[in-house]
């Protein structure tokens, strides 16, 4: 008997414990242990009926997912998954009524095993789901085929395409549950086996029609197909899971699953597959930093402050309540505290309006965000984030403010974007407490939180930082602290490329249309007009004070000319773009391209025809190039955290991987040559960085 499965009888009942932490994925010997242990309850004379339950936190929460990495062809992937449908119909074939328990998440091949069993009973707070999609591949033991038999066509193809787990409830009243248990699961499981042995009941999902008829099933599926053209553009999983779920009308268990076989190999041999899957574990590894030990303490955050209601301060203080977690939001004057409250009540109310939050939620939440122009009750706070202008002696002064008011415990946070942070932390007095939390806007929303680690940063003030950036439902990854950390030293090479290509010939919009077909949400010039280009100006004059620049080689003056023109982005109507009074629909503007055209004249280029390939590739190669920078000299710890701090912090396709694995799927030694060829074409300031002249030639990738 494997080792990963539990056999005990109790009171005529057998318990299957599966026991293979920490989720209790499906790796090597789970499913095999799984089958074995329902024949021996078959032919146990003292079991009437078993109950398949997971140890620990959860059930079963899916396929071992490095798993994926090893299937290199289709015909690998149709052997595994003809003997993973094989075992499954020997499951469901036990001869007596057998009951899955669910509690914490049954997902993926946690639910296909689930609704294998006759019977599925689930915990209150446990979710069921079909993330597969968010791996770029299908469920492939059976779910496309026997959800439908289970729930409705909708639903069925919501989970299988979305990806969204479903709580108990709607579970339940979907079909794809019988029970839920509100006291002891395994009790409650067994008393509801017991009670299907009593009636002899044993119920195969495969055996069930579908809940849906054929045709409006098909049409359905047809729907579903014209949504997602709009919403998973790039994206192939989604529309094989439809596929994969057609085939369960139109066609039998038998054909339909082989129908799902194939279409799981098309993906799971995607590019789309290994690049999600590489995110999946990108997001996690974030969290490990080498020399902060797992069980290093973490300061409990019961209490948070902010200091400065603006843009920013008003989206962390946000964050926060969203959590749970009770913050003061100090300004300086009532004005401008109110002003903050203003903005976040409106923010809140939008939400509201959209069906996303209700109207009780929204007062609660709010009433956790104290507004206040004092710091009485700063002394209770376990960490304050600091958000005022990006100014060095306003930072200090506030800083050296913080260390008096604040108990020796509290971390001391900065959110500034440019700013070392090393200086504020020697104005503390307190520099092991101080480290970098830079949000990005809008700070309630986007997932990135890049933690900043200075000189003196504690190992407690690191994974205290990592823990809440969970809690905030953040991605944390820790940085160093070099200009821009990484996320803006990396935007700096994105946007120098974007305005050369601008002056060599290519249109605003040419550029933007380029990276957002490749899948960026929003091409960087758009992404300027809603940032503002008056920051990006300011952050150039203070550069150029101190005689800096943000990334080498011709810095391009089109954005200082739109600057002195007013045009600022949405916020004024135009920036790139032209606005129309109350609308976001970018119009292109040629005056922009001409300003552009005599900017260029100026540095005596000849303007060209540029395409659209030329775009994606001289971005794309100029962000690997300083990516690679950034870990040879030790400001990121391994390149699928640029990876991370890239796709949460600008949007960066997670199907395409994030900037370092898409170099590695062009191949370094091709990113190389193309840093050679610019350099030959465009000057010296294109220069091979050193990882990536190494790897190239050990034949290796960034993540290999
Ligand atoms: N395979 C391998 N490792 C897994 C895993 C899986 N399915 N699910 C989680 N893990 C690992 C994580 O990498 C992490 O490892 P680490 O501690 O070394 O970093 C550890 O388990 C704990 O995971 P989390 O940090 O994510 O723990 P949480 O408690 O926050 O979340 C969870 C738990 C909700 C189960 C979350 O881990 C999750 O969503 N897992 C993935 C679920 C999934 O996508 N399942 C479908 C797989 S594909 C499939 O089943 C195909 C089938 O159709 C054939
Ligand atoms: P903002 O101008 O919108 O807000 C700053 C707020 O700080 C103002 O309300 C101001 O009244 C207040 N303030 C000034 N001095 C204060 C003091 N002594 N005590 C209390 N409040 C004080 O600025 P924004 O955009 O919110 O930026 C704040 C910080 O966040 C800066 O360091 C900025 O570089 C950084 N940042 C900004 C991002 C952005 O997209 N706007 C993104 C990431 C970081």
């Amino acid at each position: 008997m494997s080792q990963l499965i539990r056999y005990e009888v109790r009171d005529r009942i057998a318990i299957l414990t599966v026991d293979n932490p920490p989720v209790n994925a499906l790796g090597p010997g789970v499913v095999e242990g799984i089958e074995e242990a329902v024949a021996r309850a078959n032919g146990d004379a003292g079991a009437d009926a078993m109950v398949l339950i997971g140890h620990g936190s959860t059930f079963i929460a899916g396929a071992d997912i490095k798993i994926f990495g090893t299937i290199k062809t289709r015909e690998q992937s149709l052997a595994r998954s003809e003997a993973m449908h094989a075992r499954l119909k020997r499951i469901e074939d036990a001869t007596k009524p057998l009951v899955a328990a669910i509690h914490g998440n049954a997902l993926g091949g946690g639910l296909e095993i689930a609704m294998s069993c006759h019977y599925r009973v689930m915990a209150a707070d446990a979710k069921v789901g079909q993330p597969e999609v968010l791996l770029g591949i299908i469920p492939g033991a059976g779910g496309t085929q026997r959800l439908p038999r289970l729930c409705e066509a909708a639903l069925a193809i919501e989970m299988c395409t979305a990806g969204k787990p479903v709580p108990a409830a709607k579970a339940l009243a979907a079909g794809i549950v019988d029970d839920v248990v509100s006291g002891n699961l395994l009790d409650g499981a067994i008393e509801f086996a017991r009670a299907r042995a009593a009636a002899r009941e044993v119920r195969k999902t495969r055996d069930l029609t579908t809940k849906t008829d054929r045709n409006a099933g098909v049409a359905a599926c047809a729907a579903a197909r014209t949504t997602l053209a709009a919403t998973a553009k790039g994206l192939q999983a989604p529309f094989k899971a439809i596929d994969a779920i057609e085939a369960a009308f139109t066609l039998d268990f038998e054909a339909g699953s082989a129908r799902e076989r194939e279409l799981f190999a098309d993906c799971v041999t995607s590019t789309e597959c290994r690049a999600l899957v590489h995110m999946f574990f990108a997001d996690r590894e974030a969290a490990k930093v080498p020399d902060v030990p797992k069980d290093t303490p973490v300061v409990p955050i019961a209490r948070a402050a902010v200091i400065g209601a603006g843009t920013m301060g008003g989206g962390i203080a946000m964050a926060y309540a969203n959590a749970g977690i009770p913050v003061l939001l100090k300004d300086v004057d009532d004005a401008a505290v109110q002003r903050g409250m203003a903005t976040i009540r409106k923010n809140y109310e939008s939400s509201v309006a959209k069906g996303r939050m209700t109207a009780d939620a929204m007062a609660r939440t709010m009433a956790l965000i104290t507004p206040t122009t004092n710091y009485d009750g700063f002394d209770q706070a376990d960490i304050v984030v600091e958000a005022v202008f990006e100014n060095m002696d306003l930072k200090k002064t506030t800083f050296a403010e913080l260390a008096k008011v604040t108990k020796p415990t509290c971390i001391l946070a900065s959110n500034t974007s440019t700013l070392d942070i090393d200086e504020f932390a020697q104005a503390s007095g307190r520099p092991a407490q101080v480290i970098g939390h830079h949000f990005f806007s809008p700070a309630n929303v986007m997932k990135l939180l890049e933690i900043v680690r200075g000189k003196e940063t504690s190992k407690e003030a690191i994974a205290t930082s990592l823990a809440l950036a969970k809690k905030l439902g953040k991605v944390g990854v820790v940085v160093g602290n070099c200009f821009g950390f990484v996320a803006n030293r990396m935007i700096a090479y994105y946007m120098r490329e974007a305005y050369l290509l601008l002056e060599e010939g290519a249109t605003v919009s040419q550029i933007d249309g380029a990276l957002t077909e490749f899948g960026m949400p929003v091409g960087p010039f758009g992404m300027q007009d809603i940032a503002g280009i008056d920051v990006g100006w300011r952050i150039r004059q203070h550069l150029k004070l101190t005689g800096q620049t943000r990334a080498e080689g011709p810095q391009s003056e089109v954005p200082d000319r739109l600057y002195e023109l007013g045009r600022y982005g949405q916020k004024t109507g135009a920036g790139w773009y032209r606005y129309e009074a109350g609308s976001r629909t970018r119009i292109p503007d040629p005056m922009v391209d001409e300003i552009a055209a005599a900017e260029a004249a100026k540095r005596g280029i000849t303007r060209r025809k540029v395409t659209n390939e030329e775009i994606i590739s001289r971005i794309m190669t100029a962000l690997a190039n300083e990516g690679a920078r950034i870990i040879e000299e030790g400001y990121a710890t391994r390149a699928s955290d640029i990876d991370a701090v890239y796709c949460y912090g600008f949007g960066y396709p997670r199907h395409k991987g994030g900037p370092m694995f898409y170099a590695d799927t062009v191949g370094l030694p091709t990113v190389l040559e193309r840093v050679k060829e610019y350099r030959e074409q465009f000057g010296d300031y294109w220069q091979p960085a050193a990882l990536l002249e190494k790897r190239a030639a050990e034949g290796r990738g960034f993540h290999s």
